[in-house]
């Protein structure tokens, strides 16, 4: 049985489907702060067979033993955090609690429990921009923000317990810009307020909640002067995360791989590709530059294809054909 932290949120509900369509059994603990539990309906509805499910906190130890104590976990999949950067700007105290303590919480229970399986949720918010847009594993590494900084210390904190027990087997996957949803239509990115990222913000748009998009910034040296970013269908991510357990089932040892598609859409690209999905206008309007924000990065995907035989399958108009029908779907969630 695979233990999923955060499987009801946007990537571990679609890692809880990939799992299960690999004959995994699933365990998801999830405080509910950013999703929903009726995710584990819908999951069943999709996959067929019901996901255990345990609502509680990665920083609770008691409830971390009580589910390994009660259940034969092999791997753990930790998705659980908090994931906006500008909120991590202001609430440093609770990030560094929830995504470095949440994940001490959890490898100290696992240790406990004699599991030592772990895939965990990195970030290409981890690379720095100093040698260029192309970001491989050995890229040089930096950190702007909390967030950020968090990412970077359970990376480090996962290579010193890998040196120091090597029978550990952990991925550090880092995710390039997850964008998409299930074909179902039944599960997917829903934010709470305001959404922070690109992709939610035009479908709101394109479905009528707001007005227009506010794109920040055109004069980046970019093709046409708009961001440019590595965007990757969850479900490909998705897929990823099973190659990445198969590969720790077979070979062991710590594996740092990028999970993106190895090439960058533009804002304006993304604005036109949705617009031809939906069949809706997206108004938007231009605006200054985001604090903080870079003008271009992508993947090299190349380690995980060779380690992992991963590559990304679904495009630019899938990945919006398929944002475009969860947020149909979502709109009609009370
Ligand atoms: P999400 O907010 O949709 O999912 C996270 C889930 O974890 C939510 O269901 C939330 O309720 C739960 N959670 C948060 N804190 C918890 C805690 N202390 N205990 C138990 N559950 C908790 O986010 P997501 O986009 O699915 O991201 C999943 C992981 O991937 C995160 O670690 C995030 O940092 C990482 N990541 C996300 C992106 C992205 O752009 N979405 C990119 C790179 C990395
Ligand atoms: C994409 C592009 C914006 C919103 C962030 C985190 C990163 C990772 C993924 C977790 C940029 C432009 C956006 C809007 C816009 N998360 N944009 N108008 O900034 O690449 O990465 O999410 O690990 O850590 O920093 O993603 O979706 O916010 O932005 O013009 O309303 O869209 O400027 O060029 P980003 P994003």
């Amino acid at each position: 049985m695979i233990l999923v932290t955060g499987g009801t949120g946007f990537i571990g509900s679609h890692a809880c489907l990939a799992l299960a369509q690999a004959g995994h059994e699933l365990l998801i603990l999830d405080n509910l702060c950013n999703s929903r539990a009726d995710v584990v309906d819908r999951l069943q509805r999709i996959c067929g067979r019901r996901p255990l499910f345990v609502e509680g906190d990665v920083r609770d130890s008691a409830v971390l033993d009580e589910v390994f104590d009660r259940h034969r976990v092999t791997a753990v999949m930790h998705f659980a955090g908090l994931k906006a950067v500008g909120e991590s700007v202001a609430r440093p105290l609770e990030y560094y609690d929830n995504n470095v303590h949440g994940t001490l919480q959890l490898l100290a229970a696992m240790r406990r429990a004699e599991v030592r399986t772990f895939v965990f949720s990195s970030s290409a918010t981890v690379y720095s921009d100093r040698e260029g847009h192309v970001y491989r594993e050995s890229s040089p590494r930096d950190a702007t923000n909390p967030y950020g900084r968090g990412k970077l210390i359970v990376e480090d904190i996962l290579a010193d317990l890998h040196l120091a027990e090597p029978a550990w087997r952990i991925a550090r996957l880092r995710y390039f810009n997850p964008v998409g949803a299930h074909e179902s239509g039944l599960i997917g990115e829903d934010p709470r307020g305001v959404p922070n990222n690109l992709m939610p913000f035009v479908a709101q748009v394109a479905v009528g909640r707001r007005e227009f998009l506010n794109v920040w910034g055109n004069d980046y040296p970019t093709p046409d002067g708009t961001g440019v970013r590595d965007y990757i269908h969850v479900v490909d991510l998705a897929e990823g995360h099973v190659a990445a357990l198969d590969y720790l089932t077979r070979e062991g040892g710590l594996l740092t791989v990028n999970l993106g598609a190895g090439r960058g859409h533009s804002v304006l690209e993304m604005i036109q590709a949705f617009e031809k999905a939906s069949g809706r206008p997206v108004r938007y309007r231009i605006a200054e530059r985001r604090a903080g924000d870079i003008a271009q990065f992508w993947a090299d995907p190349s380690l995980a294809k060779m380690l992992l035989g991963w590559e990304t399958k679904r495009g630019l108009d899938q990945m919006c054909a398929d944002a475009w029908r969860w947020q149909q779907y979502c709109e009609g969630l009370s």
